[in-house]
């Protein structure tokens, strides 16, 4: 017995799976005929504050953060510092330490280059440390500081 409808031959059966390709892709169309989606073309001025969906909603907030661009203050080689020390963090970072020995701002100086990979030639180093060993502790920063036994351990 060959193929029937219920029991069609292996040949009815890969015409029948062409057709049925060949109706999808059709169907389909080419790739030039499909347009792309709209795409959303709203200025930023016009964006809403809010966007809720279903569950949850998003709210623009605008956040004020704290402005610290404080150089260091005039002192020995003060350009020399500022030029080198105040690319990553402000100078708050330097001036908010306790009086430290020269010995001890050489090590953060060190630490900054080599751990840091501070852009701070080594020409530079003697100049900073003039400045932080002259500067450091009396320089007019509010809020309160660690001890300088707390800094004695060294490079940290
Ligand atoms: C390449 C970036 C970079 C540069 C340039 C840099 N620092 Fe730092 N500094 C850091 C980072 C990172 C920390 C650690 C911040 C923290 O712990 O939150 C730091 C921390 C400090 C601290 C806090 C104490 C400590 O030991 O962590 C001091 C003081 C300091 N820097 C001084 C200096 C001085 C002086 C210079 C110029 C010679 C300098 N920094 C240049 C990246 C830099």
């Amino acid at each position: 017995m060959k193929g029937s409808f219920l029991n069609p031959s292996p040949g009815a059966l890969a015409f029948g799976v062409l057709v049925f390709t060949s109706i999808v892709l059709v169907a389909i169309g080419p790739p030039t005929a499909r347009k792309p989606p709209a795409i959303a073309t709203a200025s930023p001025a016009s964006a809403p504050s809010q966007v809720a969906g279903p569950g949850s909603a998003l709210v623009s907030v605008s956040v004020d953060l704290p402005d610290d661009i404080v150089p260091f203050p005039d002192g020995p080689h003060a350009a020399v510092i500022n030029a080198n020390c105040t690319s990553c963090h402000s100078a708050t970072m330097a001036l908010s330490q306790p009086r430290l020995s020269r010995d001890q701002w050489k090590a953060i100086v060190e630490k900054m280059r080599a751990t840091y990979k501070a852009p701070v030639p080594a020409s530079a180093v003697p100049d900073i440390l003039d400045y932080l060993n002259a500067m450091s502790g009396k320089l007019p920063v509010s809020g309160s500081s660690p001890t300088p036994s707390d800094r004695s351990g060294g490079t940290g």
